[in-house]
């Protein structure tokens, strides 16, 4: 999305005025709560609507960039008018995959960017998403969801472009920042606490970018080719399982083909499967310009965003999709009345089940503390040890020199640009430097240098920018430790060239690693990176992008006040010759046939790759011993049950992982992560933890026969620490069955 140049008084005074049209559309609307299931208020809503009501409805307009002409808008990315007559609410949609979306205004050159809504930055930035996926736990998704929603909801927003799980088919994608990881279990789970927080504040949440959106390089050209048996069992079950967890208003449709057809043109995808296999009873929303015509309604979309209100075109095109051309296909005959009814029925229904009609936006202040610390609470449980040598990490509390190198670890942490940046609160912590197009590279306001020198109070912390790596090893030399901060910035709307950090930075580690022993790099970036120096370092720090408080989390698994317990959500290759794309693909046509549905770890294992560290992988200050299998079947149902022990001297938290494999070879891969569960142990403690596997995933997806299909046979199981240190084996009997689609 381009930007707009907007005067903040503008958008206040609009702010105020949404608010006021919000309360006064409330009456009509409350009049309805006879009515309790959102379904039949939605039909009796329809009852009273005229066909411009309806037709109002669908067309939902681009608010970035035309503010001045949208009374009641906010500036959020999307914008539908109220119809206050029949007291259905605006809908002010904006992006939120890490928290909610801030745009900044370019100033000119020389300037630093202002930005709308609010004085100084106002929405609070949780650590990526990828980041949170390494939490490996729900309820810290669904926190930090409940914690964006209510900074949502206190601005005017009403319905997020939050819920982002495409999977990580291209590690070098440059928004696998913003979602889940490869594996659609852990996906989902993570994804379906995320919009159940988002959804408990009265604020939509949109699943997207529905689907294969896997690459952004010719994003919105670029035909996803793959068989409907792999997209069943991989990127396409992730959204079902979320969904089934999260219930989110609203799916958005992604820009790309798949298979030949548009996304939002694609009846398959929206109608066959989503509506019809999964029985979604939401709406599609396309992406901003993903629509292609009027038939995109026949195929299953049910609102256009972006919609330039001035042209009535969609965002980018000279054409309009929904505006004149619905109510003349409808007037022809070409598209039946009863499909526009559905489409309204679909985003009515998804507005009262999430209470968008008696939970009008509230203009509260922020608790600004309170956000922090969820941000900080995620960050502490995304941060994943990769190595500890000698055990390096903790620093020892009597540590009198520190030296720490690069990455404006002195100021604050990266996070990723795009429609997913957040502007902080009190600002970026250096200029902020614009990207290629909109996004901006922007480092949040949480030293890693001041929050450890907090907790080494004695410790003499001195820091070095890293531009002279001869510099920077010398203080190297002359410290008890050095700290390396690599960083790798990343955003939507560009992929990685490949999986190196840029600029100087290896060389930079190599120079320090061979002035001082004691060397740690801690790494900010958006996905997998190649370490070519890591033998020669004693410990690594995986931060992702850590958000409003990454500092803090940083300095905390650095001195030991946090026992670090994140897990990769992603594998880290060697290099990119392990990929079942060595480069990102520049042609129009990619083929994700090449792995089918064996994303990430299921490649590595199919061909017997070694990574350079496994999906699932993930240190501890402690460490954990698994015992006791016992694998019992009822039905379809599988149930794993294991003890967990803290077998170290200190307490903290593991994520013991279950993996199953199908009989003979039928899986797509050797293994599947089949569970997981986080658990928090003191040092010496046991528990015993349980997980029902869902029977989708003991089955492959039998496209002539149109189901799920579980073979009879002996499944091996497998509890691990990761996707390549399994510590159980056992096996369960399974009888042959059949799953819905
Ligand atoms: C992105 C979406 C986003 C939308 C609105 C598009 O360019 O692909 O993820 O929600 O813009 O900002």
């Amino acid at each position: 999305m381009k930007l707009a140049h907007l005067p903040r008084t503008a958008v206040v005074a609009r702010t105020a005025l949404f608010t006021a049209l919000s309360l006064a559309c409330l009456s009509p609307a409350l009049a309805d709560q006879s009515a309790t299931s959102p379904d039949l208020r939605a039909s009796n809503m329809l009852k009273r609507m005229s066909l411009q009501d309806m037709h109002h409805m669908v067309q939902s307009y681009n608010d970035m960039m035309t503010l001045q002409q949208q009374p009641g808008g906010i500036g959020a990315a999307g914008y539908v008018p109220a119809l206050p007559k029949l007291g259905i609410p605006a809908q002010q949609q904006n992006d939120a995959g890490i928290g909610v979306h801030n745009y900044p205004i370019d100033q000119g050159p020389g300037k630093q960017p202002a930005h709308v809504r609010g004085e100084a930055g106002n929405t609070t930035p949780l650590p990526s998403t990828l980041a949170i996926a390494a939490t490996w736990n729900p309820q810290i998704a669904y926190e930090g969801g409940r914690m964006i929603a209510g900074e949502a909801h206190r601005q005017g927003i009403n319905v997020l472009l939050a819920g982002g799980i495409n999977l990580t088919r291209e590690p070098r994608d440059g928004r696998t920042f913003e979602y889940l990881g490869e594996d659609p279990l852990l996906a989902a789970r993570i994804d379906g606490g995320e919009i159940r927080g988002i959804q408990s504040q009265h604020v939509i949440s949109t699943i997207k970018h529905y689907a294969l959106n896997d690459q952004e390089t010719n994003r919105t050209t670029v035909n996803a080719n793959i068989g409907e048996q792999a997209m069943r069992e991989s990127d396409l079950l992730a959204f079902e399982l979320a969904i089934e967890d999260g219930h989110p208003g609203s799916v958005m449709c992604g820009y790309n083909k798949v298979n030949g057809v548009w996304d939002c043109s694609n009846r398959h995808l929206l109608t066959d499967i989503l509506k019809g296999d999964w029985k979604y009873p939401g709406w599609v929303m396309t992406d901003w310009g993903g629509d292609h015509g009027v038939m995109d309604a026949m195929a299953g979309t049910d609102q256009v965003s972006g919609i330039d209100p001035v042209t009535g075109f969609s965002l980018g095109q000279t054409f309009s999709s929904f505006g004149a051309p619905l109510l003349q296909a409808i007037d022809k005959g070409e598209i039946p009345r009863s499909r526009l009814e559905d489409m309204v029925h679909r985003i009515l229904r998804s507005m009262y089940a999430v209470g968008l009609f008696e939970h009008p936006p509230v203009n509260k202040p922020l608790d600004v503390e309170a956000d922090a610390l969820v941000a900080q609470h995620a960050a502490e449980q995304a941060i994943v040890l990769l190595k500890n040598e000698q055990d390096q990490l903790p620093l020892k509390s009597d540590i009198k020199t520190v030296a720490i190198i690069g990455g404006h670890a002195d100021a604050g942490v990266l996070s990723g640009g795009g429609s997913a940046q957040v502007w902080p609160i009190g600002g970026p912590a250096i200029p902020a430097v614009k990207g290629p197009e909109w996004q901006w590279k922007v480092y949040d306001p949480s030293s890693p240098m001041k929050a450890l020198q907090k907790l080494l109070p004695n410790a003499k912390i001195v820091y070095d920018d890293g531009s002279d790596p001869a510099k920077a090893a010398a203080l190297a030399k002359s410290s008890d430790v050095a700290l390396v901060f690599a960083t790798q910035w990343t955003c939507e709307g560009i992929d990685q060239p490949n999986l190196s950090l840029d600029g100087k930075q290896d060389d930079l580690i190599d120079a320090v690693a061979a002035a001082n022993t004691h060397t740690v790099v801690v790494l900010e970036n958006g996905g997998p990176v190649k370490m070519p120096w890591l033998s020669k370092v004693n410990a690594v720090v995986e931060a992702w992008y850590p958000g409003a408080r990454g500092g803090e989390a940083i300095a905390g698994v650095l001195a030991g006040k946090i026992n670090p317990s994140g897990r990769l959500p992603v594998t880290f290759p060697q290099d990119e010759q392990q990929l079942p794309r060595p480069q990102v693909t520049k042609a129009l046509d990619v083929d994700y046939n090449i792995e089918g549905a064996a994303v990430g770890y299921k490649w590595f294992d199919k061909k017997n790759l070694e990574p350079l560290f496994p999906f699932g992988f993930g240190l501890s200050y402690s460490h954990f011993d698994y015992s006791d299998l016992h694998v019992s079947t009822q039905g379809k149902r599988v149930t794993v049950s294991f003890q967990v022990s803290n077998a170290g001297k200190r307490a903290g938290m593991d994520t013991p992982q279950v993996y199953v494999s199908l009989p003979g070879d039928s899986g797509e891969a050797p293994r599947r992560l089949a569970g997981f569960e986080k658990v928090s142990l003191q040092p010496g403690q046991s528990r015993t933890v349980s997980v029902t596997i869902d029977p989708r995933l003991l089955a492959t997806f039998d496209v002539p026969g149109h189901q799920w299909k579980i073979a009879a046979g002996s499944y091996p199981i497998q509890v691990g620490h990761s996707s390549r240190d399994l510590a159980l084996k056992g096996e369960a009997t399974v009888a042959a069955a059949t799953v819905a689609p």
